[in-house]
């Protein structure tokens, strides 16, 4: 994940951050069990397998129940090419799956596999690992008082968000494009230009089919409230310029979401911001989180 890759008021050293308000971030038996699985990420290279990780029987639980809800609620709100894709993804209901399972199935589909994160991860290493066909997931699970929100990314935000879509060559090439470009950056401000961007796209964005907003975001695709709330977002055509000028939280849902015809009209707008892109490229206006 990267710093605005989602709600984070965990910081990377495990420190709680202002917005401390889940009941994961007062049960210190559930912070010492993150923190344990988060651990050996602190000296993961890229490309190197992850642990595995022995889950316990309520965690697999919340897998379960987050699973059914998720599926669910994708039946109703996910584009067509999401769901195709899940199709496709190696997404056990009811059990958590562990990172290399899913990444060899991945792997097989379009070149893509996990590497393992333990948090937030720096805009280049995480942006532009997807060049390489690296995605960093963590594998800690949410806490199970409130299994239908996370307030940072979590294995089944990863696994049933990200690893739909990098089931799919469609979905997958989205990802190359961003890293390709985050490869040949190295200012920090162009830098989270494209995170903004892919924020915006990967994340939340939608595309309109019949009349109506549907996710294709992963972090929209893995929230079963957020995907049931599309209808009270404020939809705006993907346009780029809009994109970088809109503020967006991080603390709860997007008010304001970016809504494209097709997955290939995404790319046309990804690839025509992206391709132009270098260090000189004067940052437009930040973003700014609340
Ligand atoms: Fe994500």
């Amino acid at each position: 994940m990267t710093d605005n890759q989602f709600r984070t008021p965990i910081a990377a050293d495990g420190r709680l951050g202002a917005a401390s308000v889940h009941p994961g971030f007062a049960d210190p038996a559930y912070l010492r069990r993150r923190q344990a699985i988060a651990a050996p990420a602190r000296d993961h290279r890229v490309g190197n397998p992850s642990p595995p990780v022995a889950y316990s029987p309520a965690e697999h639980q919340t897998w379960r129940r987050v699973h059914r809800a998720v599926w669910a609620a994708q039946a109703e709100h996910a584009c067509r090419a999401a769901l195709e894709a899940r199709e496709r993804a190696p997404l056990p209901a009811d059990r958590i799956p562990q990172h290399t399972e899913v990444g060899a199935r991945l792997r097989a589909l379009t070149g893509f596999d996990f590497t393992l994160a333990g948090g937030v991860v720096a805009n280049r290493r995480f942006l532009g690992s997807m060049a390489h066909g690296y995605f960093h997931a963590v594998q800690f699970v949410r806490h199970p008082a409130v299994p239908l929100f996370t307030p940072e990314p979590d294995v089944i935000h990863d696994v049933l968000g990200h690893g739909i879509h990098l089931a799919d060559p469609r979905f997958a090439d989205l990802y190359r494009l961003v890293g390709r470009a985050a490869m040949r950056i190295d200012n920090p401000d162009v830098l989270q230009m494209i995170s903004d961007v892919y924020w915006f796209t990967l994340e939340y964005g939608v595309l309109e089919e019949h009349g109506r907003p549907r996710a294709y975001g992963a972090a929209l695709l893995s929230s079963y409230g957020e995907m049931r709330q599309l209808h009270r977002c404020r939809i705006r055509p993907l346009d780029i310029d809009a994109v970088l000028a809109t503020e967006y939280t991080i603390t709860g849902y997007q008010p304001v979401l970016f809504s494209a015809r097709s997955l290939e009209e995404v790319t046309d707008v990804l690839a025509g911001f992206l391709d132009r892109l270098d260090d000189d490229s004067a940052p437009l206006r930040r973003t700014n989180r609340s």
